[in-house]
């Protein structure tokens, strides 16, 4: 394993740090000790911990996916040492089940999920992201696609802007930011994330206001879930990731905010228990859970990682490991 100096110098782009990269190393490697070893890296961006993966498994065979083209563009470059051990997909990871096929690895050793956004995403102003800055409102990783933050803003109905403000953004006062909104609208359509963060800071009551951080963070982070579906992505790409994995395989999810870690915990949670009915004396072969946590828990970083890395603090790390074949596999 690398010296805790040593991953800070993975090339890190633009100072880039993978996040818990220590311990996703440590949790993925009993499942690649295998010969010829398959990782999945669901969520390549800069390709941080896929480098560290390659560098610490020198006979591993990653495949990495990532639905922006620029992630797959810049990981390309950063792990050619690597390129004939990696196969690099621009895919929604909603399509695991498809992109293994292709790539002829139907069932592979380790999965890894790093949800949400890069910090390139973040930190490209152009691409919507963030209030700290003006730009327009888009939000899109894969901008090809038609939908973009100014269309949800600006087209959706009072009651779709609540849904998505309370459900994705867990904000309080979804109904008073949906209204400013229909009616700022009304004057003169909201096409810039400084115009948006400004309605949301006047839809919120001053007391809330001085409280917390900033107030569009909520707004903002909901809208990114609907324009980019990770809920709905996440929700189909992890049973996949389950269903792709050998017996000891593993996966791992880095998750950055209490709905992606809530979907996971529940995703696992089913995949753990047994599924017989209750006060069976022997449960049956069939009933027996085919997944056992690694985790207790949501795991987090420590607290000097969090210092080094402010974005690292609100990830939530949760593991599990194939321990039964699926029935019809046995
Ligand atoms: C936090 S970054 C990953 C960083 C990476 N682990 C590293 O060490 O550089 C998340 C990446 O996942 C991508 N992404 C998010 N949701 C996705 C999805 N449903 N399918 C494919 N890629 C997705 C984003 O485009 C982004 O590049």
């Amino acid at each position: 394993m690398r010296a805790e100096n040593d991953m800070r110098d993975l090339h890190a782009p633009g100072g880039h740090v993978p996040v818990m990269l220590e311990r996703v190393l440590e949790l993925l490697a009993p499942a690649l000790a295998g010969p010829t070893p398959v990782v999945v890296d669901a969520n390549l961006g800069l390709g941080g911990h896929a480098e560290a993966l390659l560098a610490a498994h020198p006979s591993l065979h990653l495949i990495g996916i990532d639905r922006d083209p620029t992630a797959i563009e810049r990981s390309t470059a950063r792990l050619a040492p690597y390129a004939e051990r990696t196969t690099l997909v621009r895919a929604v990871s909603d399509e695991l089940t498809e992109v293994l096929a292709e790539a002829g690895r139907p069932r592979v050793d380790a999965v890894l999920f790093d949800l949400g956004v890069s910090s390139p995403q973040l930190d490209e102003a152009e691409r919507g992201f963030a209030y700290s800055y003006d730009a327009p409102l888009d939000m899109r990783m894969d901008r090809d696609q038609e939908l973009t933050a100014e269309v949800v803003v600006n087209t959706y109905s009072a009651a779709e802007l609540i849904r998505i403000l309370r459900d994705y953004g867990e904000e309080r006062f979804a109904p008073r930011v949906a209204r400013l909104i229909i009616k700022e609208r009304g004057n003169e359509a909201i096409t810039s994330t400084k115009r948006l963060a400004e309605i949301v800071r006047t839809a919120i009551p001053a007391a809330t206001r001085r409280t917390g951080g900033n107030p569009a963070k909520r707004t903002f982070q909901a809208l990114r879930i609907e324009v980019n579906a990770e809920l709905t992505a996440l929700e189909r790409a992890l049973p996949a990731a389950l269903d792709a994995l050998t017996l000891g395989g593993r996966v791992v999810v880095l998750a950055y905010h209490s709905l992606e870690d809530r979907l996971t915990k529940q995703v696992l949670a089913a995949r753990t228990r047994e599924t017989g009915p209750p006060g069976l004396p022997v449960p049956l072969p069939a009933h027996q859970p085919r997944f056992a946590l690694l985790t207790r828990g949501a795991e987090l970083p420590s607290e000097e990682e969090v210092a080094r890395n402010p974005r690292a603090a609100s990830a939530r790390c949760r593991a599990a490991e194939r321990i039964r074949e699926a029935v019809d596999k046995e």
